[in-house]
């Protein structure tokens, strides 16, 4: 079938909750994926940096086939043999007691946010049902009832109430405000992204997460870091919270810890919040099965392995100087920024404005896929491996499309 005929299909068949850049892929390998016409792509989306080790990286396919065949699910009703290695892998490599498999994102959400009332019950002596986490504004960590209550996004949550009591937003990057709020003994937590991706990568100032680490500490509040896009390896390090040297009391990971092919989530804690929660008061039937807890620990020893954070730390540093001196001179680019390769530029016309999609467009069209996140902002999210002369060409893709725009 032809990406027309494809296209349609999904149109007929499928709920209309997406819309995807006008392209059907069929295989992927490395930093490319091709069409079914065959055309090849550069993917500098990365599925939303859950693939940040690369298209069917041969070491993660390579566990995820040979555990297959062994055993796939047991759900947490039985213990398995691979489960008990996983948490014992993550939690040294992230350097917490504990860890929660979940498998996707927004589900790791749910867990800090149930974890953090729960703690803020049993030991910060919160009155029942008065728990209330703050969020910032521009915040994104999914589509479940909880996630679109705490958004400021109309998009996400009109239509969709009554919604989540107990949460508050502030501005991102304002400290004042996350004092201000932290000060009521009732809240448990400030959940926050260390860069916020889909806001259109915002990056903080220096030292915000310190501070947001210094305040959470002097008012007993839990630090939740929702590293779901941000981590492994996506800005350079492998937590963007390491950037500053913070450690979170709660971390959420997903997307990239299963290299892309399985949804995987995990949310990590110390047992003073984690033992909070006893048998039958959260869980998953997917969650830490053996399939995934295989291709979990296979994803994060490509990184480890393959020095992703270098990488994406030297080649991200290399894609915003090229980007930012042609930009110094277009007027169609008001803004390149980012961290690592969790890069954006962002097009000098309103957010309602097609322009953006329609240089997205020209990029599909000379074999570069990225798309459009809040109208008017181009997020470019390349898998980690990239090399430097594969940046280069992106880049030059990347030029001579606006330029020709
Ligand atoms: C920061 C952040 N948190 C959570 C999520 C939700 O992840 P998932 O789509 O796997 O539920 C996303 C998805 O884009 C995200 O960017």
């Amino acid at each position: 079938m032809t990406s027309n005929e494809l296209i349609d299909l999904e149109l007929k068949f499928g709920a209309h909750n997406y819309h995807p850049l006008p392209v059907v892929l069929e295989r992927g390998e490395g930093v490319y994926v091709w069409d079914v016409e065959g055309k090849r792509y550069f993917d500098f989306l990365s599925a939303y940096s859950a693939v940040n080790q690369g298209h069917c990286h041969p070491h993660i396919i390579s566990a995820l086939e040979k555990q297959s065949k062994m055993l796939t699910l047991t759900s947490r009703a039985f213990h398995n043999n691979v489960l008990g290695q996983y948490e014992e892998f993550i939690t040294k490599l992230f350097k917490y007691d504990k860890v929660l498999p979940m498998n996707t994102g927004v589900e790791g959400g749910e867990t800090a946010n149930k974890l953090a009332r729960k703690w803020g019950y049993l030991k910060k002596n919160i009155p029942e049902d008065k728990a209330r986490i703050i969020f910032a504004k521009g915040n994104f960590w999914g589509r479940t009832l909880a996630a679109i209550s705490s958004s400021d996004d109309p998009t996400s949550y009109k239509g969709f109430g009554p919604y989540m009591p107990g949460y508050s937003l502030i501005p991102y990057n304002d400290i004042p405000s996350l004092e201000n709020e932290l000060k009521d003994p009732n809240v448990c937590a400030f959940m926050v992204e260390p860069i916020q991706g889909e806001a259109g990568v915002v990056v903080p100032d220096n030292q915000y997460l310190s501070e947001v680490r210094r305040l959470c500490t002097k008012y007993n509040v839990l630090f939740i870091a929702d590293e779901v896009q941000t981590g492994i390896a996506r800005t350079g390090k492998m937590l963007a919270c390491d950037h500053e040297n913070v450690r979170p009391d709660i971390l959420i990971l997903g997307k990239a810890l299963s290299g892309g092919v399985f949804p995987v989530s995990a949310v990590l804690c110390d047992d003073e919040i984690m033992m909070c929660i006893k048998p039958g008061e959260h869980g998953s039937t997917f969650g830490g099965n053996p399939l995934a807890c295989k291709v979990a620990i296979a994803a994060l020893e490509v990184v480890i392995k393959e020095n992703l954070s270098d990488n994406a730390h030297k080649l991200g540093k290399l894609f915003r100087a090229k980007l930012s001196s042609f930009a110094a001179n277009n007027s169609l680019i008001s803004e390149i920024r980012g961290k690592g390769l969790l890069n954006a530029m962002v097009i000098n016309d309103s957010p309602e404005s097609s322009t953006a999609w329609d240089i997205c467009i020209k990029l599909r069209d000379n074999g570069l896929l990225a798309k459009p996140t809040h109208g008017n902002i181009i997020r470019f999210a390349p898998p980690l491996i990239i090399n430097d002369s594969q940046i280069e060409e992106c880049c030059d893709i990347i030029k001579t499309t606006i330029a020709n725009f």
